[in-house]
């Protein structure tokens, strides 16, 4: 499995796992208005998936600015998932709203197979060579996969939390230490 930017040439694989039901988003359900967009306009619909700048709107209804991001989609011949990455530039911390650095989500024909694990890896590759020291990724209680898959990449659970923002149901905080481990020992 590879890391792709999202290109017209993958899109007929990614529209294809839209049209299954599948979301890209973990908090809500985009397939349906994607696959809308897709469809109305491709190549449109792949400028404004890399697009940055701009505001995004939070489930709550509040409106926020986007952050720098980076989106990849896993490929192994046919999609598989899609990961991305977002960050403040110049710090390791994140706005209240935002839950973690990272999310990923694997079309479900596709689980199982390490594909999630492998995307985490190489995409910490990217969020050192964007300036971040330090990594964070919320995860639910009951995702057990996903904190396995977390726990792998040299996550360390920190805390339960709550964010209203995104309803009532706790979240678990994980912190991914990407300094070298001689930094580490330095700094210690
Ligand atoms: C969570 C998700 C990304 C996992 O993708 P995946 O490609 O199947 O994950 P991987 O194959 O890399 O690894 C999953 C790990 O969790 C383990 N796992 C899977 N289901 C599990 C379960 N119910 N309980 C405990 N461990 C589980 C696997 O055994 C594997 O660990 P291992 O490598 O030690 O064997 C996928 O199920 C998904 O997209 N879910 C919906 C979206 C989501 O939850 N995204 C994460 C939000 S934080």
């Amino acid at each position: 499995m590879k890391l792709v930017e999202p290109s017209l040439e993958h899109l007929p694989s990614y529209a294809a796992a839209l049209a299954t039901g599948w979301s890209p988003n973990n908090v809500t359900n985009v397939s349906a208005e994607q696959l809308v967009a897709v469809r109305r306009d491709p190549s449109g619909f792949i400028a404004d998936l890399l697009r940055q700048g701009g505001t995004i709107t939070l489930p709550d209804g509040t409106v926020a600015p986007k952050l720098p991001f980076i989106v990849r989609w896993m490929w192994d011949g046919d999609f598989c998932g899609s990961i991305s990455l977002r960050w403040q530039t110049g710090t390791d911390a994140l706005p209240p709203h935002v839950l973690g650095h990272i999310g990923y989500a694997v079309i479900p024909s596709k689980r199982g197979r390490g594909h999630a694990s492998d995307a985490l890896r190489q995409m910490l590759i990217e969020a050192r060579s964007v300036g971040l020291g330090r990594l964070e990724i919320t995860t639910d209680p009951g995702n057990f996969a996903s904190q396995r898959i977390i726990e792998r990449n040299g996550g360390t659970f920190v805390e339960t939390f709550v964010n209203q923002r995104y309803g009532p149901a706790p979240h678990l905080r994980y912190i991914i230490d990407l300094t070298p481990a001689e930094t580490r020992d330095q700094t210690a």
